[in-house]
């Protein structure tokens, strides 16, 4: 038996994100953002679900809290929805919407619990996408506003916050994938790379801000980070895991760091796409010179790369959920479990980007609820998957990097975007019928690993 323990001040919490638990969708003056008007498509989401209720969280926050100091969390990630509180991205604020967060950050702290507030996750207001969204630079500034109104508003007593989650999310799974709005079939390799560009540009303008308003927090951006190992260890799968890499990794950390894009990948759209991608040199100083204060690392599953054959640079989603083999494990999502990844991941950063400073702001499992009894979610996998995981961050940490949290994923069953309510990632279980919430036994274990600051495995 082997004690894990962590370093007495580390961050445990567990995140959420607002379109995936709140409901109450066009309820008190709220606008639409592109995934109310995106899960409502037929044919975009498992079953045609949506997120018009969800965990109707947005009435039930005060039991949501309550569950959370069960649990015994020092941080709650959640989100805000932007529509919520500006229904077309700027102008007027909706003061119900502002009131909903304002219960819930007072909530949380009167519980003990410090909230982490991102500002974007995926919420983007729908008037701002039928006006170009992120492929339209002035997007970046009516964020920054919007952020900046949120630092006024909550900063007081919000010290933590996180500007935007998985960048490259939104732009490779909107304009090359089909994953998040628009998924217009554009296979639009040079707006994945706008739209990157003005996300981080919007970024650094929020931490522009932030800086400005709010002197005693910190602020920092949650991106996807996994390692991409070849498939097989031969030349052309090596030589397509380092591009993946640079496309999936580098594109995002280089410009935060380095001020510029990974040549490798230009080069490569150049050859490929037949675009050559040269943003103005003054924002790219812009970014570097706005650092943020860490990087969120959302891992779940290393990639794997291989040389399919195919006219692509790789096949995805062969990486990530085919090309399965039978010596290696995987969640509910076909998503490979392999705590090495999160490990290669926290020590990438700590060595190519000058030992930052890290959250894991997601990392967890969805799995069937196969085994209930009395009511409980015997969840061993899922306990399972969290022991190998957390044990590969106590790991990094002993080598030094510079982790100080970790947040998993998620707090409860929650709308799983395309997937809907068919993957359960929760700690706790929602009955989607009665929106009864039980707490699983990966939560009991969760919470006594808070409790003890580690566990023996
Ligand atoms: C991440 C998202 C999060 C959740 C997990 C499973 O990409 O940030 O909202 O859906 O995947």
């Amino acid at each position: 038996m082997a004690e894990i323990i962590f370093p007495k001040d580390f961050l445990w919490g567990a995140g959420t994100s607002s379109y995936q638990i709140e409901g109450a969708w066009k309820e008190a003056g709220k606008g639409e953002s592109v995934w109310d008007v995106f899960s409502h498509i037929p044919g975009k989401v498992d079953n045609n679900e949506n997120g018009d209720i969800a965990c109707d969280h947005y009435h039930r926050y005060e039991e949501d809290i309550l569950l959370m100091k069960e649990l015994g969390l020092k941080v709650y990630r959640f989100s805000i929805n932007w529509p919520r509180l500006f229904p077309k991205g700027f102008g007027e604020p909706n003061i119900d919407g502002m009131r909903f967060y304002d219960n819930l950050i007072n909530g949380l702290l009167e519980n003990g619990i410090t909230p982490l507030v991102t500002l974007y996750h995926w919420e983007l207001p729908q008037a701002l996408m039928l006006n170009g969204g992120w492929e339209n630079r002035e997007t970046a500034e009516v964020f920054a506003d919007y952020a900046e109104f949120c630092f006024r508003a909550y900063g007081d007593r919000v010290k933590k916050w996180t500007t935007f989650n998985e960048a490259w999310i939104v732009a490779y799974e909107g304009y090359v994938g089909k994953g998040q709005p628009p998924a217009d079939k554009r296979n639009d390799h040079f707006a994945e790379c706008m739209v990157s560009h003005h996300i981080n540009i919007a970024h650094a303008k929020a931490v522009e801000r932030f800086r400005e308003v709010i002197g005693d927090g910190e602020i920092g951006i949650a991106q996807v980070i996994a390692p991409v190992y070849p498939d097989e260890d031969t030349k052309s799968n090596k030589a397509k895991a380092l591009i993946a890499d640079g496309i999936l990794n580098r594109w995002y950390m280089d410009p935060l760091f380095f001020g510029k894009y990974p040549e490798d990948i230009i080069s490569f759209n150049k050859q490929k796409y037949n675009f050559e991608f040269k943003p103005d040199a003054d924002d790219l100083k812009f970014i570097k010179d706005n650092p943020c204060d860490y990087i969120g690392i959302n891992h779940y599953s290393p990639f794997r790369a291989k040389d399919n054959g195919k006219d692509k640079l790789f096949d995805w989603e062969g990486c990530m959920w085919g090309a399965q083999k039978p010596e290696r494990k995987y969640t509910g999502m076909n998503w490979e479990i392999e705590p090495q990844g999160i490990y290669d991941s926290i020590m990438r950063l700590h060595k190519d980007y000058g030992k930052p400073k890290l959250y894991i702001t997601e990392n967890g499992a969805a799995f069937d609820d196969e085994n209930i009894v009395d009511g409980v979610v015997q969840d061993d996998n899922r306990v399972d998957f969290y022991k190998g995981y957390i044990s590969a961050c106590a790991r990094a940490v002993q080598e030094g990097a510079n982790l100080k949290g970790y947040i998993a994923w998620s707090l409860m069953d929650n709308f799983e975007w395309c997937r809907g309510y068919s993957k359960r990632f929760g700690i706790v279980r929602v009955d989607f019928a009665t929106q009864k919430r039980t707490i699983k036994k990966s939560g009991r274990w969760y919470a006594a690993v808070i409790k003890n600051n580690g566990f023996e495995i």
